[in-house]
């Protein structure tokens, strides 16, 4: 594991120092996730290059190795031999990862293998029932309540029609990797799209997947040809990772930064969507589609935002941007008000209430209003000076050390170890692009 030997208990942002260059961001963490455990569940080699080498992705791989697939990294490229699952002689520990422990627990639930799941204190508290029971439906033996840890003992299951009640791509995940071993139809109805990326690599490993509009929502259905065949994946950078160093570049003066080959799926790029209403000198180039996802070059410079109205139906489009939102409308002139955000409060924190907090300390006004978070701008640089308490959340973590980049005084996080869970080059990434971020004893 990417683990600091002496991890600082604190980092610090400093204002003044203007960004500029380009920045390449790590693989995006979504698609590294899938690669691994369709790789893992494919017969033959695949091959993946761009991998997110983070902590939550280095969970699969433990994982999908325990499960019986060999997984070796040489040079830039990871190669997976699928081979028949085994069950894991030792609980799966997914750490701090949700996408790990959900999509996983899916994957499990169709093969004839029994495995146990858990993981550290927050993704403890995480619910799981809303994957529990469609799973069950299917034919899952699943032992354990809402929460991990849970054992689940596989096998060839049922097919379902399940409406669920949150846009969640994981769920819509799990149990599509779990229809993987189903006899009958599988059919997913959730009620706004959540991101497609297992919709659109399934293909890839010889799966078809439909989608499309229904009664309800959005409907994903899986074919029938339901064998996977190892294949190659390219995975372009990371847009939630992206979002750091590019909106640091909108909010410090002087600032320009690019990067490139971003994952620019539709279902991902709601932050940028919102930036670009709320002003922000921001480009797209060379857009372009690798292995069924659509990639483009970023750029971003130093811009007057003003606030905006976030409608609920983005949410799902930019669900893990909502940190780095709420700070660059803390810098913007007027109100920014964010809505539908119910399912922040289950992510690595309650991130609603870490956010109002954090930005509270830091001098900028901000309140909660049922789902919604309200951040009155302060039209230029907030005041910062704060210690902003993180809760282990690595996005949130991130967002606030921006903030201290921009802010009229700097601003330090505790536990920046978690910013390896999904980006452990983030610090020397930002201050290669001139930022002054470092240990703050
Ligand atoms: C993810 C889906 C989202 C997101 C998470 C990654 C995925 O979670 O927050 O970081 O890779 O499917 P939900 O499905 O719980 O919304």
């Amino acid at each position: 594991m990417n683990k600091q030997i002496h991890p600082a208990r604190r980092w610090r942002a400093e204002p003044g120092a203007s960004l500029s260059g380009s920045a390449v961001v790590p693989g995006d963490k979504s698609l590294s996730h899938r690669a691994f455990i369709l790789g893992a569940m494919a017969e033959g080699e695949t091959i993946v290059r761009g991998v997110a080498e983070s902590e939550d992705v280095l969970r699969t791989v433990d994982a999908v190795r325990a499960l019986g697939s060999e997984v070796e990294r040489s040079g830039a490229e990871w190669r997976i031999a699928g081979h028949p699952w085994r069950s894991p002689d030792r609980p799966i520990d997914c750490g701090n990862s949700g996408t790990s422990a959900r999509l996983l627990m899916g994957a499990v639930a169709g093969r004839p293998v029994a495995a146990n799941f858990t993981g550290d204190g927050s993704l403890r508290r995480r619910p799981m029932e809303r994957l529990t029971k469609p799973l069950r439906a299917m034919g899952a033996r699943i032992d354990g309540g809402d929460h991990l840890p849970l054992s689940i003992a596989g096998g060839r299951l049922k097919g379902l029609r399940h409406v669920s009640a949150t846009a969640s791509a994981q769920v819509k995940s799990a149990i599509l990797l779990a229809g993987l071993g189903a006899q009958g139809p599988i059919e997913l109805v959730e009620p706004m799209p959540s991101r497609d990326h297992t919709e659109r690599m399934l293909p890839l490993f010889g799966v078809e997947v439909e989608s499309g509009r229904c009664a309800e929502g959005r409907l994903a259905s899986l074919g029938r040809e339901r064998w996977l065949r190892g294949t190659e994946i390219s995975i372009a950078a990371d847009p939630s990772s992206a979002s750091f160093p590019l909106v640091a570049a909108l909010l410090v003066p002087g600032s320009a930064v690019g990067v490139p080959n971003v994952l620019a799926n539709p279902l991902r790029t709601g932050l940028f969507e919102t930036l670009l209403e709320m002003g922000a000198d921001l480009r797209f180039e060379r857009r372009r589609t690798v292995c069924n996802e659509p990639v483009a070059d970023l750029s971003a410079g130093t811009s007057r935002l003003r606030g905006a109205v976030v409608p609920a139906e983005r949410a799902p489009s930019m669900i893990d941007e909502y940190p780095i939102l709420a700070i660059a409308a803390a810098f913007a002139e007027g109100e920014t008000a964010m809505h539908g955000l119910a399912e922040l409060r289950f992510k690595e924190s309650d991130r609603l209430a870490t956010l109002a907090a954090g930005l509270a300390v830091c001098g900028v006004e901000a309140r909660i209003e049922g789902d919604s978070l309200i951040v009155r701008g302060c039209g230029g640089p907030p005041p910062g000076g704060a210690e902003v308490e993180t809760h282990g959340d690595h996005r949130i973590a991130m967002a606030f050390l921006v903030l201290g980049l921009g802010a009229r005084v700097p601003v330090t996080v505790d536990r920046p170890e978690m910013i390896a869970t999904s980006f452990p080059g983030f610090s020397p990434l930002m201050r290669a692009l001139g930022a002054r971020i470092g240990a703050a004893g």
